[in-house]
């Protein structure tokens, strides 16, 4: 449930860390900021934290070199094998959004950077409410992610890309599951969660949520 992007990730691997740094014309500008980005949601961190969908540790190492103590899950072996020499601070199991080693353990910080969209909606719920049972009072969830305000919106964006030639971006637009910002904070407030939304650059958003306690 939840991992049929692995394989495809498992393949990505030695070649993401170019791809996020702008290599790739078709992606440039869905990681646009991408370091900055992230260093913002490392900022926003509070220790102990969880992250889903470590990759190759990029947004890891920015919270470890701020002393926090960070559990990654991540379900690509191929991945896992350049966080763990990328960053060996922090500890990184198998497992994904839904499915992770339970740590006895209370986490003030639930973060994840560009994964979250590879769940389906059933699975963005299902995830959110342990996420909801797991948080300390006080703690909260930060993710960067794609999204789309609306759908006239994602369909200009896939528009822009058909006619620019990148017919890989397009179909991933097409295909993966990126939510519209109403229907996501829809879930979030079901689940009883308070939660703001701020837009980084073209399809990246940063999502904080708290208990609302
Ligand atoms: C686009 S990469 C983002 C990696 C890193 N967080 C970053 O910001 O560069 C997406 C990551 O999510 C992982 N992933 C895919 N499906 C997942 C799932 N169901 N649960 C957790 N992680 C998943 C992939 O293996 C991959 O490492």
């Amino acid at each position: 449930m939840g991992v049929e992007f692995v394989d495809l990730f498992n393949q990505w691997a030695d070649s993401y860390d170019d791809t996020v740094s702008g290599s790739d014309p078709e992606y440039k500008e869905v990681f646009e900021g991408y370091d900055a980005m992230l260093q913002e949601l490392a900022d926003l961190s509070i220790s102990p934290v969880l992250e889903f969908g470590v990759g190759t540790a990029n947004l890891t190492q920015k919270i470890v070199a701020q002393h926090k103590v960070v559990i990654g899950i991540e379900p690509s072996e191929e991945m896992r094998r350049i966080a763990k020499v990328k960053c060996p601070e922090a500890a990184v199991y198998a497992g994904d959004f839904i499915h992770f080693p339970m740590l006895q353990m209370p986490v003030r910080s639930i973060v994840s950077s560009f994964a979250f969209h590879h769940l389906n909606d059933q699975e963005k719920r299902l995830a959110l409410k342990t996420y909801y049972d797991k948080l300390e009072p006080n703690g909260e969830l930060i993710f960067i992610d794609t999204l789309f305000k609306d759908e006239n919106y994602k369909l200009q964006m896939i528009k822009e890309a058909e006619d620019k030639g990148f017919m890989n971006l397009a179909q991933d637009l097409r295909e993966e599951y990126y939510p519209y910002l109403e229907d996501l904070e829809h879930m979030f407030l079901q689940l009883g969660f308070k939660v703001t939304f701020k837009p980084l650059n073209k399809y990246a958003w940063l999502i904080q949520a708290g208990k609302g306690e």
